[in-house]
């Protein structure tokens, strides 16, 4: 059987046999009742990782963003975002359909935005504008490549909200890989913020799920939208024991996932037909510029395919490769070797 490199998305991974024996021995009750030990364990374990009073496990990313978009808000309000973030490209218009609330993105630099920038659209009372209620912040960032967004940046932001009575939200999908690579603590990250969803199924690797973190308050009317949405599953601790045995061992690894999108770069950098700056690939994203009038993205992956390399053709002219748990020091040898090929 061919043996493909797929570095489309870190969301591919598929459980370990590890992760699937702790898996089937999990320990479950009825989670809508608050009775499954184990999605328990997992809620009360992020909490403590991120310094937070309260956790809440949800089925997706997504529906860890929205759940807190809609506790934060009325219909009417709005959400500053960056005009690449996560919740205003990718979620369906979740925030117009579930919140009701409309989405003010401004640009960001490779999806960084700063306090100054903030604080310019935050809307005066009057009854001309929507009420402004929420930063929605992202980091790592999915469209910046992978950026990290400075722990600074993140306290400045918390700082002008606190002054505007505003609350912040950081779509921490991706937040494992900004502590890893930074050395920076998860607890800090929990102090310059209100709430945070952080993923289990992209780097960490488990199957399903993300977590959302807060004060005990907001989990709980989280919790509310949560079941509102359909979200409150019964005996979910199988998915929850994935997510522990995720954050015990497949959470330090993540360096090394790093030093692979590192290498590649690297690589990449020295070859014709393509830009791309190594400085810029601080963590598992790799995303390279093509030139369009000579071969497009889907040209470039179709290409690859043929080779046995899957790659995600990423906007008009970018593409997109994600190093994670299935990607080894072998795998950036042959892709870089194709690639030189071709
Ligand atoms: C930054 C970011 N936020 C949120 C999500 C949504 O996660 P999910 O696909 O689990 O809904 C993703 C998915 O890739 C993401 O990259």
């Amino acid at each position: 059987m061919i043996q493909l490199i797929d570095l489309r998305s870190d969301t591919l991974t598929k459980p370990t046999e590890e992760m699937r024996a702790v898996m089937a021995r999990a320990e479950v009750g009825d989670d809508v009742f608050g009775e499954d030990p184990t999605v328990n364990r997992l809620q009360e374990k992020v909490a403590v990782l991120f310094g937070k009073e309260a956790a809440l496990f949800v089925a997706s990313g997504t529906m860890g963003n929205q759940v807190c978009l809609n506790a934060y808000t009325q219909p009417g309000d709005e959400v500053i975002c960056d005009y690449n973030s996560h919740i205003f490209n990718y979620e369906g218009g979740a925030p117009a359909v579930l919140s009701g609330v409309q989405l003010h993105p401004i640009p960001g630099k490779r999806g960084i935005i700063d306090a100054s920038q903030i604080e310019a659209v935050i809307r005066p009372a009057d009854h001309h504008y929507a009420h402004s209620k929420l930063i929605a912040i992202e980091n790592t960032h999915n469209r910046g490549g992978g950026a990290i967004f400075p722990l600074q940046k993140m306290q400045d932001i918390y700082k002008l909200a606190q002054k505007h009575r505003l609350k912040v939200h950081l779509d921490g999908a991706r937040i494992w890989h900004a502590a890893i690579a930074t050395g920076t603590p998860l607890s800090k990250y929990g102090k310059c913020v209100d709430s945070i969803s952080v993923c289990l199924s992209k780097g960490l690797g488990a199957p399903v799920g993300s977590v959302v973190v807060g004060s005990a308050d907001f989990i709980d009317r989280a919790h509310r939208y949560r079941k509102i949405y359909g979200g409150g599953m019964r005996q979910a601790g199988i998915l929850a024991a994935a997510g522990i045995y995720a954050i015990d061992h497949h959470y330090q690894r993540l360096a090394d996932d790093h030093r692979r999108a590192k290498q590649l770069a690297d690589e990449l950098s020295r070859l014709p037909g393509i830009e791309i700056d190594p400085a810029e690939v601080e963590t598992n994203l790799v995303i390279f510029k093509v030139d369009v009038a000579k071969r497009s993205p889907g040209n470039w992956c179709r290409l690859m395919k043929e080779e046995d390399i899957l790659m995600l053709p990423f906007g008009y002219d970018r593409v997109r490769m994600v190093t994670h748990l299935h990607i080894t020091d072998h795998d950036i040898d042959v892709v870089t070797d194709r690639f030189k090929k071709m």
